[in-house]
């Protein structure tokens, strides 16, 4: 029996909620390794809609969530959501939810520098969240962050206050925003103490009990692999690295703990935020994906750009994050369409390429050659056997899998839980 590590392998919102939902009911702990409250997921039970950012989804599955150090964490927005979930009736306590005790902070100085620079960037904006997550993370490489287990030692928070508002005040000044005091922050840390503390706790220490236990562990990746800091559309990414191996490093576990890797790939691409997309349609398909399939972020509510699925890039998420089976999602969207696109290849100023290049004006400069098929009539949406989609469908599929080198595991096809195809339980692989 295998632990299972979830990523997208695109630009992130491929539908991760549905599945690492269902994947959850099947494990006993559920992991976030990285990032912070920029993911977010919606996820229906029953007649209850739950809006997630930080908490991991196993929660609403009565499984232990668990925070990792290797994400960034905004304890106000980690109470409004625990708020939010008890008020719906879920039980969010020490014993169900474990935060890393050397888990970054991010202060309202983050979120201030994050937007600040977004405005000042003009043109070259990365489109970010606004949240304060790239701040967090310099902070937490330069060594100066805030850590949950700090706010245990008011001795440490002084020095350690002096020197990120020494930092952060002179780059808020310098672009004109406004800048904290010491009391400021002091308060605001004061206020959530009493509420984070009794949270943290060395995780790694209580996953490592849990492995020798032989309990099932789910590690749930937010954005997405071309969102990754090291390889993804760099500097349009996020600020941590997002493929698998990192589920280890951000949690304290083994490489080997990782165990089976599940990309989530919606069966077209979307993008929010600024940056590369050779695929995006600027036309009428374009607008149709996005309206079929209900594209606006989950944070923001930005409309999301939509395009034909991008097999190279996907192949590339497969190698690079270390991917053992895709979870396709949305094909529904795709239905009644006359013909569908795959992107097989690039040109680069007239020159045929075969892999996404590295430079922000190549990538930017970069031509789609595409590959098309008829589409299909019927309806995929709520299929539950390969049997009950058309023979167009499964040939999209069949082609896909081809391409991407990779085999296709899980069919999703609604957003209902049940309207999925399962070809082989990770848990079992
Ligand atoms: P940041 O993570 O807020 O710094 O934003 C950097 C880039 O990542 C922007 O293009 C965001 O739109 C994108 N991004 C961050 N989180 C997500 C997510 O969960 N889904 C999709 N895009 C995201």
């Amino acid at each position: 029996m295998s632990n299972v590590t979830v990523i997208g392998t695109q630009w992130g919102d491929e539908g991760k909620g549905k599945i690492v939902d269902w994947l959850a009911s099947r494990a006993d702990i559920v992991v976030r390794f990285q990032g912070g409250h920029n993911a977010g997921h919606t996820l229906v039970v029953g007649d209850q809609v739950y809006k997630l950012s930080l908490l991991p989804s196993g929660l609403v599955r009565g499984k232990i969530g668990v925070i990792g150090n290797g994400v960034v964490v905004d304890p106000k927005a980690l109470m409004t959501e625990i708020d939010r979930v008890t008020a719906q009736g879920l039980v969010v306590t020490p014993e169900t939810l474990w935060i890393a005790e050397n888990a970054p902070l991010i202060l309202p100085v983050h979120g201030a520098l994050d937007r600040a620079r977004e405005a000042a960037r003009g043109e070259h904006k990365i489109g970010t969240t606004g949240r304060g997550i790239g701040p967090a993370y310099e902070d937490k490489v330069a060594r100066r962050a805030i850590r949950i287990c700090d706010l245990a030692e008011p001795e440490t928070l002084d020095w350690k206050l002096d020197e990120l508002l020494l930092h952060h005040n002179t780059l808020l000044a310098g672009l004109g925003a406004e800048t904290f005091t010491k009391d400021q922050l002091k308060d605001f840390l004061t206020e959530i103490t009493p509420r984070l503390l009794p949270f943290s706790c060395q995780v790694w220490d209580r996953l490592d009990e849990a492995r020798r236990a032989g309990r099932r562990i789910l590690f749930e990746g937010a954005q997405a692999v071309m969102l990754d800091v090291d390889h993804g559309t760099y500097p349009y990414v996020t600020s941590s690295n997002t493929v698998a191996a990192v589920a280890a490093s951000g949690s304290g576990v083994s490489p080997s703990s990782v165990g089976f890797v599940l990309g989530i790939a919606k069966a077209y691409t979307t993008r929010v935020g600024e940056g590369p997309f050779p695929t995006e349609l600027h036309d009428q398909t374009g607008r149709t994906l996005g309206e079929r399939g209900h594209e606006f972020g989950t944070v923001t509510g930005r409309p999301r750009r939509c395009g034909w699925f991008d097999a190279v890039l996907i192949r590339r998420a497969v190698r690079v994050g270390g991917v053992s089976g895709i979870a396709l999602t949305k094909l529904d969207v795709l239905d009644g369409l006359d013909e569908i696109s795959i992107c097989v290849g690039y040109e680069l100023d007239g020159q045929k390429i075969e892999t996404f290049p590295s430079a922000p004006g190549a990538q930017a400069r970069v031509k789609p050659v595409y590959e098309t098929m008829p589409g299909w009539k019927e309806t995929t949406a709520g299929a539950r056997s390969w049997a009950e989609l058309p023979a167009q469908a499964i040939k999209y599929v069949r082609r896909i899998e081809e391409l991407i080198e990779a085999p296709v595991t899980l069919l999703s096809t609604s957003p209902e839980r049940d309207d999925t195809i399962l070809m082989r339980d990770p848990f079992e692989d």
